[in-house]
């Protein structure tokens, strides 16, 4: 029997687990310096930002709360459906907050707009955003994330939480998938 492993998929790492947790670790400190005593409310952006939320947590060094949210857009397709849907609302009141939504990549923009008017509108005492990933050439509007792990051109990455058709979320490294498993 022939197995079939996720590697097997991916055409070039574009970042090692080595400098992941380099960048991670670098955040985390950016953040603590930012955050320290203000108790902020970290919000995952489920499922891909999962792996890098649990990292950047670990490397905060102060008080945090920690929530999920989950939201679809993609659903098992490659291309955005353009509609962002929540899936699982907070559990914390983050009305005079200070959140911080955490988000594996930014394609399009369409989901990091969506979820800081929905997220903006319950009043919190600010609210910033932190992507591992920034497809800057994709995005559909003038945005910015305000702390971003790295940039990536426009290629189809995988790995360290982000999928496709819900696979290669557990490779530890970032990597570029091979056309031919897409198309
Ligand atoms: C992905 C990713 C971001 C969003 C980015 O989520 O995690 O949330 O798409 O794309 P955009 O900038 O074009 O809106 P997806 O809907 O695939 O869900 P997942 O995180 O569960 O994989």
């Amino acid at each position: 029997m022939r197995i079939t492993t996720p590697e097997n998929d991916i055409a070039e790492v574009l970042f090692t687990e080595k400098q992941i947790a380099a960048r991670v670790e670098a955040l985390g400190m950016a953040l603590t310096a930012e955050y320290g005593g203000k108790k902020p409310v970290m919000v995952c952006v489920l499922k891909g930002a999962s792996f890098f939320y649990i990292d950047l947590c670990r490397q905060m060094n102060c008080q945090i709360d920690m929530d999920f949210i989950s939201v679809s857009s993609y659903g098992a397709e490659a291309q955005s459906s353009g509609v962002v849907r929540l899936v699982k609302d907070l559990d914390t009141n983050i009305t005079g907050r200070h959140v911080v939504l955490v988000e594996d990549i930014i394609d399009s923009g369409l989901t990091l707009s969506y979820l800081r008017e929905f997220f903006g509108a319950r009043r919190p005492a600010s609210i910033r955003t932190i992507s591992f990933l920034d497809k800057t050439a994709r995005h559909a509007s003038e945005l910015k994330t305000d702390y971003c792990g790295f940039e990536v051109p426009d290629v189809f990455v995988v790995g360290y939480g982000l999928d496709y058709a819900s696979y290669y979320r557990n490779l530890p490294y970032i990597g570029v998938l091979k056309p031919e498993v897409y198309s």
